[in-house]
């Protein structure tokens, strides 16, 4: 298989990757999508660095089987813990890594004033690790970052309740430390977070730009296709699905966030 033929690798925690599954399908529809959802061992957001690492390179290899021409780490939370150990997996493949802390990161810092206001919300391991700091300050950009963690979100969203009284309240809460600091931008460093952005603007009004890395992963992997000359021309892309269980759910809640039909989910073991 040639490398313009070849799938896209993109992974999760389990559900929540399928946000950026949807800004690529719009982006690049003749492209082949494989995607992994953890659902055996979904939620990453509360776990340790060491546990996330070790499931995400689990993940990893799993991809590298499937032959994937590259891979797109959707899961802000293993952004976070083992950005570096992927791509130095991916390196000895010859495959190029891009993940949501980039993307984003990207984004926000393409708002041009002298001194940038930034927001983040996202999971209690992605705000704990410092990770979208690190990288929104790294090479001197004169940033100042406000994060905050925003656990309730994730089961939110996967009830389905992203705009409802209770989303909105939770959001008041959550978003209260934002309202004195004149963001310019607010990243949206989890996977489930897009699901807000209209209640988020409800809460904090228009001023920060919302960043949502789903859409600034998709962009930039049509840049990567491009550059390497990678891109598949023609065709429509097919859309693979694995998961590590509960499948049956995982095509009801897929199903509901990419407002498409899927036709098959397959079940894989990653230990075995
Ligand atoms: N996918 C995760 C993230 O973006 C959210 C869900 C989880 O905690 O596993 O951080």
């Amino acid at each position: 298989m040639s490398k313009k033929e070849a799938p896209i690798g993109i992974f999760d925690s389990g559900i929540g990757g399928l946000t950026v599954v949807k800004a690529v399908r719009k982006s690049l529809p003749s492209e082949h999508i494989i995607y992994f959802g953890d659902t055996a061992r979904v939620p990453y957001g509360i776990k340790s660095t060491d546990t996330i690492r070790e499931y995400a390179l689990q993940i990893t290899h799993f991809l590298i089987g499937k032959k994937v021409k590259a891979i797109l780490v959707a899961c802000n939370s293993v952004a976070s813990a083992a950005q570096h150990e992927i791509k130095e997996l991916c390196r000895e493949h010859d495959i190029p890594v891009l993940d949501v802390i980039e993307a984003g990161t990207k984004a926000a810092l393409a708002v041009n004033k002298p001194v940038n206001n930034v927001g983040v919300i996202g999971t209690l391991a992605t705000i704990g690790s410092g990770a979208y700091e690190n990288a929104l300050m790294a090479n001197g950009n004169k940033t100042l970052v406000f994060s905050r963690p925003c656990p309730l979100l994730v089961p939110l969203a996967e009830e389905g309740w992203t705009d409802n009284a209770i989303a909105i309240e939770t959001l008041k809460i959550y978003l209260s430390d934002f309202k004195d600091k004149e963001l310019d931008s607010l990243i949206l460093g989890c996977t489930h977070y897009p699901l807000f952005k209209e209640s988020i603007k409800k809460v904090l009004g228009d001023a920060p730009e919302i960043i949502d890395s789903a859409e600034s992963i998709a962009e930039m992997t049509v840049d990567m296709l491009r550059q390497k000359g990678w891109a598949n021309p023609t065709g429509e892309g097919r859309f693979d699905c694995f998961v590590s269980d509960k499948p049956q759910r995982f095509k009801v809640l897929a199903e509901r966030f990419l407002g498409e039909k899927l036709n098959r989910v397959e079940i894989i073991n990653l230990k075995s």
